[in-house]
């Protein structure tokens, strides 16, 4: 695998893996890498791409400075996994490879309503800031594909729509991977290492919760799901709930009685011990 720190380094690579008819793929990532980034690469890598993974911890997309500071950093088993997972590229750039012209942000995405419902109603900015530094990074990278988990649903969503605002839809295809869990049911995700044994034990109960308004959405009012879940969820050491939402996965509004047929995801988001998680299952 070779690393790159600069634009020019990384352009120069890639071009010349363009020029021999090479397809480019790509996978951002913050680093603090597990099981479902790893998945990702290796998407990207058994579809024959050249397989580049970014890891930038991006300052715009953290409405929370303190989650900022408190962003996991584990690059030297990162490059490992990386390795020995088949990625050829590593992307690794400072803050001002990626915003030369500062932190300001200027540009603004019209992403309508996707952006200010769920995780855009608790972390204010934060699509504004994912969108800028994707947008970014693709442009540096110019890939053909690019691959995302579905764990982030709204992120994915976010970004679908960025593609098409910007055009880049035209160039990047965007493969939505689906979400790895550990064999209880949680969630991968970078957050999980700052949860001691006890909290990683009782964060399962995200999982059941989901479950639990599956077998339950179309029998009981939402209201009393929702009421159960979030006691559920409290009684297990969440102390701040945003939201237990199933919502529709087309476009993320509420359900509506003539959404007969319509694909539902069902998505949480809750604080244990002052960290965040979210998950979301999707009913066909
Ligand atoms: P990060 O949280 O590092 O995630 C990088 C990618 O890994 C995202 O597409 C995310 O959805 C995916 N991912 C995380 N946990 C996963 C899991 N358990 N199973 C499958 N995929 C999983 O998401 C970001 O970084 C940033 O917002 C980024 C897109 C890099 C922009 O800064």
């Amino acid at each position: 695998m070779i690393i790159y720190k600069t634009i020019t380094g990384i352009q120069q690579h890639l071009q010349k893996k363009k020029t021999e008819g090479r397809s480019i793929g790509f996978i951002p990532t913050m680093g603090a890498l597990h099981p479902g980034h790893l998945s990702l690469i290796q998407a990207c890598a058994n579809s024959y791409n050249v397989t580049v993974c970014s890891i930038f911890v991006n300052p715009l997309q953290f409405n929370d400075p303190k989650d900022f500071e408190k962003y996991p950093s584990t690059i030297e088993s990162d490059i490992l996994l990386l390795e020995k997972n088949n990625c050829d590229i590593l992307f690794l750039p400072d803050t001002k490879e990626i915003y030369p012209e500062g932190l300001n942000n200027e540009i603004q995405y019209n992403l309508g309503e996707i952006e200010t419902v769920l995780e855009g109603k608790y972390r204010p900015g934060h699509f504004q800031g994912v969108c800028r530094v994707v947008h970014r990074l693709l442009d540096i990278i110019k890939p053909d594909q690019l691959y995302m988990g579905q764990k982030d649903y709204q992120q994915c969503m976010v970004v679908r729509k960025m593609l098409e605002l910007t055009g880049l839809s035209q160039s990047v295809n965007l493969n939505i991977c689906p979400t790895i869990r550990e064999s209880s049911g949680l969630a991968l995700s970078s957050r999980n290492m700052r949860l001691d044994e006890q909290q990683k034990k009782q964060a399962t109960v995200i999982y059941e919760s989901m479950q639990f308004i599956k077998d339950h959405l179309i029998k009981m009012p939402f209201s009393e799901i929702e009421e159960k879940v979030k006691l559920q969820l409290s009684d297990n050491g969440f102390e701040q709930i945003d939201y237990v939402a199933a919502v529709n996965a087309n476009d993320l509004s509420d359900i509506k009685n003539t959404d007969v047929g319509a694909p539902v995801v069902i998505l949480i988001a809750a604080f244990t011990g002052g960290i965040r998680l979210i998950d979301n299952m999707i009913l066909n």
